[in-house]
């Protein structure tokens, strides 16, 4: 058992005596498909230390993978500069198109040979996989998503994982997988959910067609989903690693992109709900997904003065739902998830796939970090954006048992969702 680690993490879910790290995502690649290598990401994570007018500091960041993009086994140049930079680490195991992870451990055993403690005291836990399961669900199926895994094979990756560093410095790291919200709910899912120490979810408002998703919504449509996978998590500690709305981009339903609207569901989401209370990995610093026309980025090209203004209002719009990060299953007062349709994986690609990135890269020797199998088939689709919706309206407190509400797909919406999706599968 992983007591240990356990308690350390639910240490951090009561949001007491534990920092709430605050970060932003960061895949392998740059928007041209290239490699990121060292200087990238120290820019990045110097940028986010020193943002301005921000609320809290940005030290800490999200990987997809351990892997430097287009190697086969090499450490990601991330580790030198997150020691560089002294920035904490939410490491990331590739988990999709492949049928061993030896690749991901192998870079992470070099990696650690290499820095010692001057890289296992930053790490803050891992997760294995990144919207596998929302992948290979219905609904990512329907989205044409890209390639996923399924929950055995993950529950045998986490295991392969705590095996292989079991007796190491980062033997008690708390380990973890993060999914779209719809997934927690899925009973389907639940030896992935008994495997893992913490939680790690991604929500997009933006992308709830059918949901009355404009932006003045963002927050309750934030809430319903975040208080589901708490009332799905039992106990456990949930992180949220990747949110963010976007300010330039085509509209998605009743969702406009806009600075204004990114500085409004920046105050909605981020200060009223999440802000001290959990840890958060924003998405994003910059955008690295060349095929995602929504742009999520923050600032403009790593400048430290933000699209907009950082810092958190007193009051806000959004009426607080009563659960809470803490308030877990409490089973009755809960808000139901009406419509858990929704799903929206990561506009990230580029970030998750090292995969997409590195299958089109002609860079011979190497295979993507993710597979090692088969990059050639989905591995570049890990991604895109996309989502779905449902059917139901916004009334809370109908009936819902995850799984079966989210087969409620709007049909409507859910065309105008694969038209998209089935643009990003092609990375
Ligand atoms: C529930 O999870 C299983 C396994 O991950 C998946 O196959 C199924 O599609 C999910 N159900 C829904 C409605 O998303
Ligand atoms: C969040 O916590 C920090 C200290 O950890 C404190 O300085 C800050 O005022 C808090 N912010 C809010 C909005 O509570
Ligand atoms: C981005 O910023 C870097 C460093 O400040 C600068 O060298 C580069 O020219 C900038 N690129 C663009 C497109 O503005
Ligand atoms: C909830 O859904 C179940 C199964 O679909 C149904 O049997 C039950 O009556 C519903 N309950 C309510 C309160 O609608």
């Amino acid at each position: 058992m992983r007591t240990t680690a356990f308690a350390a993490a639910a240490v951090l879910a009561a949001g007491v005596n534990a920092e709430n790290y605050l970060g932003f995502n960061s895949g392998s690649t740059l928007a041209d498909r290239s490699a990121k290598f060292k200087a990238d990401f120290v820019s990045e994570f110097t940028t986010a230390q020193k943002l301005q007018g921000a609320p809290g500091t940005f030290n800490a960041v999200r990987l997809y993978t351990n892997i430097q993009a287009y190697s086969e086994t090499d450490p990601i140049s991330a580790f030198e500069a997150a020691i560089e930079t002294n920035t904490k680490i939410l490491l990331g195991v590739w988990a999709s198109g492949t049928t061993s992870i030896q690749n991901e451990i192998t870079a992470l055993q070099t990696a650690i040979k290499t820095y010692g403690t001057k890289l296992t005291d930053l790490i803050i836990g891992v997760s294995i996989g990144s919207e596998d399961l929302y992948r290979n669900s219905a609904t990512g199926v329907a989205n044409e998503a890209g390639i996923g895994a399924n929950p055995d094979v993950l529950v045998g990756f986490i295991k392969d994982f705590r095996n292989a560093f079991a007796s190491s410095a980062i033997s008690k790291i708390p380990v973890g997988h993060v999914d779209t919200w719809d997934v927690w709910p899925n009973a389907t899912n639940k030896a992935v959910l008994d495997a893992i120490d913490f939680i790690g979810v991604d929500e997009y408002p933006y992308y709830e067609s059918g949901k009355g998703n404009n932006i003045k919504n963002a927050g309750s449509l934030f809430d319903r989903a975040y208080d589901a996978t708490v009332a799905a998590a039992n106990g456990k500690p949930v992180w949220v690693t990747e949110t963010g709305w976007p300010t330039t981009g085509p509209d998605w339903d009743e969702a406009h992109p806009s600075v204004e609207n990114a500085k409004y569901y920046w105050d909605e989401v981020f200060c009223r709900k999440l802000l001290n209370q959990t840890s958060v990995f924003w998405y994003n610093l910059r955008d690295s997904n060349p095929d995602n026309k929504m742009k999520f980025a923050i600032t403009n090209n790593l400048s430290t003065k933000p699209y907009f203004d950082l810092s958190c209002p007193t009051t806000f719009d959004t009426t607080d739902s009563s659960t809470s990060s803490s308030a877990s299953a409490s089973g009755t007062g809960t808000v139901a998830p009406v419509s858990s349709a929704t799903s929206s994986s990561s506009p990230s690609s580029s970030g998750s796939s090292s995969s997409g990135s590195s299958s089109s890269s002609g860079s011979g020797s190497s295979s993507s970090p993710s597979s090692g199998t088969s990059s050639g088939s989905g591995s570049g689709s890990s991604t895109g954006s996309s989502t779905s919706s449902s059917t139901s309206t916004g009334t809370a407190a109908t009936n819902t048992s995850g799984a079966s509400s989210s087969a409620k797909i709007g049909s409507a919406a859910l065309a105008g969702i694969a038209l998209v999706a089935g643009f990003f599968s092609l990375l």
